[in-house]
């Protein structure tokens, strides 16, 4: 391929990197990022002391292009599926995860085995779920995968074997590492040729460079000469360091993963080394085959600091020791064009330069990785956990029956959470925004009408007045973020015909207040309660009215597996006309008495409600003791404003204001933990809505916008975790 026209071919793509924080996948990002991608998705698992470290990437981790979905100790599970929801767009995927010091793996070969190839048959087990998944579309995936391991030494070699090619096979197998590498091999193999997808093996040889682990040598010994060095003290040469070796400098080694992943080649395996056959001979590529002895040696002299001492070699360490080893490179040289360009002496001279710029890899010790801990604004995970069991029988249960619409699962449950909210009926529907659009239906609200909503909730409870055909007449909030009362009367003329108050964020409105005003002006009132399962005013639970409409939105504080809702009422003409209107009219089947739509809670939805429905008040519970901490805590900072407190509060969002807000949400994002705005451009600013002309009549909801940060909330949340996020809040603003 002529001059760096491979890296024309990633432009504009979406490229995956597996161990993205590690020594050679940081350094790819960086020139990846260079390139003009569309997006770098960096997946890692930063386990303790493989050298994974948000630090490698610290000039380029701010970039919009970059993107670090999860990080999380200790690799991937086997049934581990996350991956799978990052596969879609994906172009390229650099595989480069996973893999310990060939030391190391002698003294621990289940860990290494754990997340070098268990890790990598997971990652491959998301590819192949994938493609199934696209088969049933009949589409293909796109993505091409290369492979890669680092020292991939897969047995002792005999002089004869050298250097090594790439058809070389275990004959004595050194170490797990080794087994586990090459198994990680035929995997990624096996799996490219059986589901059709492009796979291309690169084995490197011992690799060097900025950001590496190297105060140990769990990514290789060179790294960790010079760590000894720099430190100025003495280099150990086990045996005088005889066996020789190869090197490649990290740079030749990122070229080398860009021009193959840009060509045609695929299901190939190419060695990477600094020797190989050139004009029909071999050579030895500039200066980057020595002893390890004399590798060390030259790194004292290039460093000027630090010393070697040759040693016995030590008893336990022999039965690791390969003997020669270098590579021959000749397939990739001759197939791709790819040779190393850096020569032993420039590339340790660069390294020398960079470690002394960034003294933090000379330093002793984890690098402390509790700092960069992610802590995801939402965690479901955890609470399906916990509930697997019970929610997997009733789904049984269900699929047993095989009654998957308005059967005894729906009829249950409406009673159950009717009777929770201590009200009479309850009317199971597809979603809350539904739920809202069925109320005023049954209320004959339409065309002509006006309801009277608060300027800051979700887009949800608007559209659901649109869809009806009836126009906004917005409010502006108080300083807890609700629908100000004092506000709503200037509001009302002859066309208003509902008030519908929203009782976000799990806070309850001053109902005592607006139901007043609703009898006084002979208006309704319907309750958006989609955030606010359980919460309480003067003792009791919303909808504090006659009519209240729930979301069961995955992420609410009683969430579905997928999309449902419920009106609560305790007038039973209202539940008649709401169960005709949910289900097309239909008093009974086949005989449609009114207009009605498709908009029924399902049954599996309905059971699994069921099974959560008992843990809410538990749930519930553990928001307010989060809440309470985190108002301990960031009462404290002067800068933030702490929500009101509020017994009846169930705190769906832990929502703070404060001045730098932008500011303060990069900062959390940099130290990995998620926050949102709830909702960063009140309703009467939304484009949509823009024909009702009424910027700048709004100025609490205006000015909240630019200042409130929900922080992370869920009964999972622990308390070193809300600590750490205190902490960081603290740092950033005072
Ligand atoms: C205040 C509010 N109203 C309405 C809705 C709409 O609920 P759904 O997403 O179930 O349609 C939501 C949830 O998204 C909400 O938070």
């Amino acid at each position: 391929m002529e001059n760096k026209d491979y890296e024309k071919e990633f432009e504009n793509k979406t490229i995956m990197i597996t161990g993205g924080l590690g020594f050679i996948g940081s350094n790819l990002a960086h020139r990846l990022i260079k390139l003009n991608p569309k997006k770098i998705i960096i997946i890692d698992s930063l386990i303790k002391g493989l050298g994974g470290d948000i630090e490698n990437i610290k000039e380029i981790k701010n970039n919009d292009k970059i993107e670090i979905p999860f990080l999380d100790e200790g690799g991937l599970n086997i049934n581990d599926d996350r991956i799978i929801n990052y596969l879609d767009d994906v172009d390229y995927i650099f595989n480069l995860a996973g893999s310990v010091s060939h030391v190391d793996s002698k003294n621990r070969p289940l860990n290494d085995l754990k997340i070098n190839l268990l890790n990598h048959v997971a990652f491959l087990e998301n590819c192949r779920k994938f493609i199934e998944k696209l088969a049933v579309k009949n589409e293909k995936p796109k993505f091409k995968i290369l492979f890669s391991a680092t020292r991939d030494i897969y047995g002792k070699t005999l002089t004869k074997d050298l250097p090594i090619r790439e058809d070389f096979i275990i004959k004595e197998a050194a170490d797990p590492q080794g087994i586990h590498n090459h198994g990680a091999e035929y995997h990624h193999s096996w799996y490219g040729k059986t589901f059709n997808f492009p796979v291309i093996i690169l084995r490197l040889t011992n690799t060097y460079g900025p950001r590496q682990k190297i105060n140990d040598p769990v990514q290789g010994f060179l790294g960790y000469f010079i760590y000894q060095a720099l430190n100025n003290n003495e280099i150990e040469l086990w045996g005088g360091g005889r066996s020789l070796r190869d090197f490649n400098y990290v740079d030749d080694v990122v070229d080398a993963m860009l021009i193959t992943m840009a060509s045609e080649k695929t299901q190939e395996v190419y060695n990477l080394g600094s020797f190989m056959k050139k004009e029909g001979r071999y050579q030895e590529l500039g200066d980057n085959i020595c002893s390890v002895g004399d590798a060390a040696k030259r790194v004292v002299n290039i460093a000027e600091i630090g010393k070697c001492n040759e040693i016995d070699y030590p008893e336990d360490k022999k039965a690791v020791e390969p003997g020669h080893v270098y590579l021959d490179a000749t397939k990739i040289y001759e197939d791709i064009g790819w040779y190393p360009k850096t020569s032993f002496e420039e590339g340790i001279r660069k390294t020398i330069g960079f470690y002394k710029e960034n003294k933090r890899y000379l330093e002793n010790g984890e690098i402390e990785k509790q700092n960069y801990e992610n802590i995801p604004f939402l965690d479901l995970k955890q609470q399906h956990e916990y509930l697997k069991e019970g929610i997997g029988k009733v789904i049984d249960s269900v699929i047993k029956k095989s009654s998957f619409i308005l059967g005894e699962e729906v009829k249950k449950f409406e009673e159950e959470f009717a009777n929770y909210c201590d009200n009479k009926y309850g009317i199971g529907i597809a979603n809350g925004t539904d739920a809202l659009k069925l109320a005023l239906l049954a209320l004959n609200i339409g065309k002509g009408d006006e309801v009277i909503i608060p300027v800051n909730t979700a887009i949800p409870t608007a559209m659901a007045i649109k869809d009806v055909g009836a126009e906004l007449c917005f409010v502006d909030v108080n300083e807890n973020y609700l629908i100000d009362v004092n506000k709503i009367e200037d509001k009302i003329n002859e066309k208003t015909k509902v008030i519908m108050p929203v009782h976000l964020y799990g806070q309850v409105c001053d109902m005592n207040r607006i139901l007043e005003i609703a009898k006084r002006k002979g208006l309704k009132v319907i309750e958006d309660c989609c955030q606010a399962h359980g919460a309480e005013y003067n003792g009791r639970k919303v909808p504090i009215g006659d009519i209240g409409c729930f979301s069961f939105y995955p992420s609410k504080n009683l969430g579905a597996l997928g999309d449902g809702g419920i009106i609560i009422t305790d007038k039973e003409d209202l539940k008649e006309k709401l169960n005709l209107l949910r289900n097309y009219g239909q008093k009974n089947k086949y005989y449609a008495d009114i207009i009605g739509v498709n908009s029924r809670l399902d049954e599996i939805q309905a059971a699994i409600l069921r099974v959560k429905l008992k843990h809410l008040d538990e749930f519930n519970g553990k928001r307010r003791k989060i809440a309470e901490m985190y108002d301990e805590f960031l009462k404290t900072i002067g800068a933030v404003i702490v929500p009101n407190k509020d017994s009846g509060n169930v705190y769906h969002l832990y929502v703070i204001r404060t001045k730098d807000r932008n500011g303060l949400m990069e900062y959390l994002r940099e130290k990995m933990i998620g926050s949102l705005i709830h909702y960063p451009i009140p309703l009467h600013l939304q484009k949509v809505f823009s024909y009702l002309k009424e910027e700048g009549r709004f100025p609490n909801a205006e000015r909240f916008a630019k200042e409130i940060i929900s922080l992370p909330i869920y009964p999972e949340l622990k308390k070193e975790q809300i600590e750490r996020v205190c902490k960081e809040i603290k740092n950033y603003l005072e």
